[in-house]
């Protein structure tokens, strides 16, 4: 359990902090996103720029009508045409404006979601060739939270927080311009309020981001904390550990929730405190506006507008209530980039997660050696070996394995296989055994090349196995993994994953080899009964018996089999047995096992004690040697 919440805590570690080089992987989001949608971009832009464009010049079209409904001794009559046609053209403007803002949010959607799709689809592409080394170093729950929470913080950036601060930079330059051309003195005004409303922002701003980023942590910890628990829920519930699991989930929920208030208080102090300010604001530009007005004087001399609409009273109080608008409209955009900060930090702590992940470097492919059937010989599989000149050298594929002084470790700081020679001809049965923690799993881990050895060599059929491409090596291994794996699907499904255009027919002779064709004929829906949450709906004994036909429908040249029937009883062990001896007549067998009647008739029989072979031969042999072997077979220890 301590383990489990250790395991949050590991997670949200990486969860929880901020981009360590914002600038590089929002430059690298946006080439990501962008590149491929170029013109889209470019409409995008129009759109924006349209959107922002009709709201300032509708609200510039108020100081002409104010200025019209004013009467005055130069100005007798008000021209209801001249109040219309305005109205008119800031209608269609407002129109122009909203379809614009309509037509961008659209395209941003489907760019958004057309560059997500891309990015899951290059992640998982990805992660089917990491190297098993990530798998060991990363939780499942990070992965997880890469396909789920960091991607919906990019969507958010893509599809909102992007146009949003397109659109803000946008009306900021057009709103300034329209500001200074109406009233110089009223804008400046609105800077100096500006000023302090940036001040107060940044300094909210970064506490606001510090708590966004815990409760991205603390929601990490929960996360990882309810997986872990879910998954061992009978440990759970074996151990009465319902309460203690309890309590520890309340002390992270309350951290949680600590963090989230933080975060959110903060966020939402700031919108208030702008609000407040903008009426402030508001106030201020009416009342000087209103002294300017009256006095005249100083916007006349100051003002575009004013010049260009001939001046006097009823001109300013147009351009006052234009320039009132306007004084919205310009802190709207500081608002709105201010509230998106939060989105764009976790966004950026997200996207270099996913691509940190994107560039791992992957699994090695291998050397250029591929097995091919029937090329060499009719229906054989032979090794094809390209030569420097263009030729390819043909050797027939046997299940010849050898290990010449292996040194291994899983980490540089950890020798685990200490110098391990071995071989197995075709058609030997070779058997491992030996305490657990020997290093049993770690050989067959290297044949098949889940990890690369430090020092040594190992041959197949005469070939290095780094000379040989790496997905032909694995074709030709049939492995039963120690925890076995099925898949959600049917049975006939889960036993063909071992080779995907095996027949029903085969499917099924398989099953019956395995001795597994018994219980699935007695299953529902018999071969087409469907396997839901790793094969919760079956025995242990019955996955393992599927992972065995699984192997054998592979008709692999070398079969690996550890701890296969482990929990498989022992009769029907020996069943499986002649049957697999039949099949796999000329062909390696390697097999690990701790019940020692399972290993009994193997060829040769090797005792691994801390990662080296210390007693091999046959079971007789290693009897009259009575060393470890002995004490294992019989139960003997040293005590005597
Ligand atoms: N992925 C891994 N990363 C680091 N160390 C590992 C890894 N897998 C195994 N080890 C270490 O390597 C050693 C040998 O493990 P291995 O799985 O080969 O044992 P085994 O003989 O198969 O044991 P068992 O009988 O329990 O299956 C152990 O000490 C283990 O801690
Ligand atoms: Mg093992």
């Amino acid at each position: 359990m301590s383990a489990g919440h250790m395991g949050g805590r590991s997670m949200a570690a990486s969860k929880g902090r901020g981009a360590k080089n914002p600038g590089k992987t929002l430059k690298r989001l946006l080439k990501y996103s962008f590149s491929r949608y170029k013109a889209a971009m470019a409409f995008v832009f129009v759109f924006v720029l349209l959107a922002s464009a009709a709201n300032v010049f509708a609200s510039s079209r108020l100081a002409v009508i104010i200025k019209e409904l004013i009467v005055s001794p130069e100005h007798p009559v008000i021209d209801a045409s001249v109040i219309w046609m305005n109205i008119i053209i800031m209608s269609v403007i407002y129109v122009v404006g909203v379809l614009s803002s309509f037509a961008y949010n659209i395209i941003m959607m489907y760019i958004a979601q057309g560059t997500l799709k891309k990015m899951r689809d290059e992640m998982f592409t990805k992660m089917q060739y990491l190297p098993l080394k990530y798998f060991d170093t990363h939780t499942h729950g990070d992965l997880m939270s890469l396909y789920t929470n960091d991607i919906d913080t990019m969507r958010q950036l893509l599809s909102q927080t992007i146009p949003q601060m397109i659109s803000a930079a946008l009306t900021f330059i057009f709103v300034f311009a329209f500001m200074v051309f109406y009233s110089f003195t009223l804008t400046l005004l609105i800077i100096a309020v500006l000023v302090f409303m940036i001040f107060i922002i940044k300094n909210i701003g970064k506490k606001s981001a510090k708590n966004f980023l815990a409760q991205q942590r603390a929601l990490g910890a929960l996360n990882g904390y309810v997986e872990e628990m879910t998954e061992g829920q009978k440990v759970v519930k074996v151990f009465c550990h319902e309460q203690k699991a309890k309590e520890n989930f309340k002390v992270l929920n309350d951290e949680l929730n600590v963090a989230s208030r933080d975060a959110n208080t903060y966020a939402f102090i700031l919108g208030p405190i702008n609000n407040n300010l903008g009426y402030l604001q508001y106030v201020l530009i009416a009342v000087v506006g209103f002294i300017l007005t009256v006095t005249g004087s100083e916007i006349g001399l100051l003002s575009g507008f004013v010049a260009m609409e001939g001046g006097g009273i009823a001109c300013c109080a147009g351009m006052l209530v234009s320039f009132l608008a306007f004084s919205r409209q310009f802190n709207n955009p500081i608002m709105q980039v201010s509230q998106q900060f939060n989105a764009i930090v976790m966004a950026l702590a997200g996207a270099e997660r996913i691509f940190e992940m994107v560039d791992t470097q992957p699994e090695d492919k291998g050397g250029d050696v591929t097995l091919v059937y029937g090329e060499h010989e009719k229906n054989k599989w032979a090794w094809k070996k390209p030569s420097a000149d263009g030729t390819f050298e043909y050797i027939p594929l046997m299940g010849d394995i050898r290990f010449k002084d292996v040194v291994f470790g899983y980490t540089d700081e950890k020798v685990i296989l200490k110098s391990i020679s071995l071989y197995a001809k075709p058609g030997q049965k070779i058997a491992f055994v030996g305490s657990t923690g020997a290093g049993k799993t770690t050989i067959t881990n290297l044949i098949n090349r889940f990890y690369d050895i430090q020092l040594g060599e190992i041959t197949y059929d005469g070939l290095d196995i780094k000379s040989i491409k790496k997905d032909d090596l694995r074709k030709s291994l049939g492995v039963v993994l120690q925890d076995t794996h099925l898949f959600t699907g049917t049975v006939m499904d889960n036993i063909r994953y071992g080779r995907l255009n095996a027949t029903d027919e085969e499917c099924v002779k398989a099953a019956k080899l395995a001795n597994a064709d018994f219980f699935i004929t007695h299953l529902p829906e018999g071969y087409n009964t469907v396997i839901t949450g790793d094969g919760a709906n079956l025995s242990q004994g019955q996955r393992q018996l599927l992972a065995i036909a699984r192997a054998m429908v592979s008709e692999c040249p070398v079969l690996i089999l550890d701890e296969a029937t482990s929990s498989i009883d022992t009769r029907t062990e020996k069943l499986i047995e002649q049957g697999m001896d039949k099949l796999m007549e000329g062909r390696t067998v390697f097999v690990i096992a701790h019940r020692l009647s399972t290993v009994r008739n193997s060829k040769a029989i090797m005792v691994l004690e801390h990662g080296e072979i210390i007693e091999r031969g046959d079971h007789e042999q290693l009897l009259e040697q009575k060393g470890k072997y002995y004490q294992l077979y019989t139960g003997a220890f040293e005590l005597d």
